[in-house]
């Protein structure tokens, strides 16, 4: 048996919410480990680095999920009973459900309502002053996220209803007010989509029967029992929320084209092989998920090194992407290193690793993977915009990040149709 190295201290709570994405790398560094013994939250926890680390941390023999999320994160962020924090054979029931949302007649469905929802903005913009992407990419997200999902969304509460799903997101690493905030937020929300439920099981609403609204509302659990309202509303919640959260992605992504130049002739030219790269590259490179816990079902060994039951494990996600053991110069934006990418599911996991269906590995990343391409498509072939003077750096601290200034643009125009 080996001793995990361990951080001094009572409480590392506070580290983790002063250095954000950097906790895990720093505490790396400093142990020269990648494993590390700490203290989150009044408890022991382990964290753990690298592609081996990845692949145990998704080994379902060895960890489970419920009970992973505090408090704050369940009323803020993911809402209480959903998916996150189920096991075993109810988590892959539940897991179907989502997937089974993801056909490629719905995948190709929600592009081509997003790239209309995108192209409505165009009038408008080219009148405006300036236009803050982050807000509007936000709110395009959820006017498609709606129409993809079958509910209904009327046009005076469109922002309403977009800054919630934006405030669940924004809660993640905040305490305080911005927790409050999220905590709102989620309330608002559920108590919208519960309504909207009872709706759809009374046939007083009826969304088409391949829509998120109509399979969650009519879903049956592994013991073939109706999930309860606020269960459904949880989990139409965990497909809206999140295409609200590829936002981000896309701000993340007209940042990228604005510092590498060079890149946008390239996206121009509309060579699907570079889009994928590109993305790929955005969310691998840019800071999202910052970490991801798991809790120990026994004590075991691995790599000599004790774990034992009941103990919080954190995999170091957004390090894992930067480790220069797995990627060459991890620290430069390069969308070509995705050219000869063998595709480790333990080795780039923005949206978590392992496998989509036995895992809890983001049911959405065909989505967000879809959506993003499609976004930048727009932002790069049917527009053009000024970027004026502003702060467009983001924090390493703040969980989610997001440049200062939510990416401000200006004299938008619509681009020549190429003949
Ligand atoms: C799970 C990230 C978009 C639905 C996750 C996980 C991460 C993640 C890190 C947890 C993986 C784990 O626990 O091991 C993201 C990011 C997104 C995104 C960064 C884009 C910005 C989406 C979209 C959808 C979605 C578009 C649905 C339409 C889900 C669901 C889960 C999940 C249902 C729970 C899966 C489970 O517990 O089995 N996502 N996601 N996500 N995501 Fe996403």
């Amino acid at each position: 048996t080996k001793q995990i190295p361990k951080e001094k201290g009572l409480d590392q709570s506070l580290t983790l919410l002063n250095e954000g994405y950097r906790y895990i790398p720093n505490r790396r560094r400093n142990q020269q480990s990648d494993i590390i013994q700490t203290r989150l939250l009044g408890k022991k926890a382990i964290l753990i680095s690298g592609e081996e680390a990845a692949r145990l941390f998704y080994d379902e023999n060895y960890f489970k999920r419920e009970g992973v999320a505090p408090r704050r994160i369940r009323k803020s962020l993911f809402g209480e009973h959903g998916v996150q924090g189920l096991d075993d054979e109810e988590h892959k029931h539940r897991k179907l459900m989502f997937l089974s949302l993801m056909t490629p007649e719905r995948l190709e469905e929600i592009k081509k309502i997003t790239m209309q929802q995108w192209k409505k903005k165009i009038d408008e913009w080219k009148e405006r002053d300036r236009v803050v992407l982050f807000y509007e990419a936000e709110e395009v997200m959820c006017r498609a996220a709606c129409e993809w999902a079958g509910i209904d969304l009327s046009e005076e509460e469109v922002g309403q209803r977009a800054r919630e799903f934006g405030q669940m997101i924004d809660a993640f690493g905040g305490v305080g007010e911005r927790n409050r905030r999220g905590k709102r937020a989620r309330d608002s929300s559920e108590k919208w989509i519960q309504k909207i439920v009872k709706q759809i099981r009374a046939n007083k609403q009826k969304p088409a029967e391949n829509t998120a609204a109509y399979i969650i509302s009519f879903h049956r659990d592994h013991k073939g029992k109706r999930l309860d309202t606020h269960t459904a509303a949880v989990e139409i919640i965990n497909v809206l929320r999140p295409i609200v959260a590829i936002g981000r992605y896309v701000v993340f992504g007209a940042l990228a084209v604005h510092d590498h130049p060079e890149t946008l002739p390239k996206l121009r030219a509309g060579d699907d092989t570079y889009t994928t790269m590109f993305v790929q590259e955005i969310r691998r490179y840019y800071p999202f998920t910052p970490l991801l816990g798991a809790i120990a079902r026994k004590d075991f060994h691995w790599k000599g090194y004790p774990f034992t039951k009941d103990t919080l494990v954190m995999l170091d996600v957004h390090g894992i992407n930067h480790r220069a053991d797995l990627w060459e110069d991890p620290d430069v934006f390069m969308p070509e290193r995705f050219k000869e990418w063998e595709g480790s599911p333990f080795a780039f996991v923005p949206q978590g690793g392992g496998d989509h269906y036995m895992g809890h590995r983001c049911a959405g990343e065909w989505i967000t993977v879809m959506l993003m391409q499609t976004s930048l498509e727009f932002l790069t072939n049917h527009i053009t915009y000024d970027v004026p003077e502003q702060d467009l750096s983001y924090s390493m601290v703040r969980m989610p990040t997001i440049p200062k200034s939510r990416f401000v643009i200006r004299d938008v125009e619509e681009r020549e149709k190429l003949a």
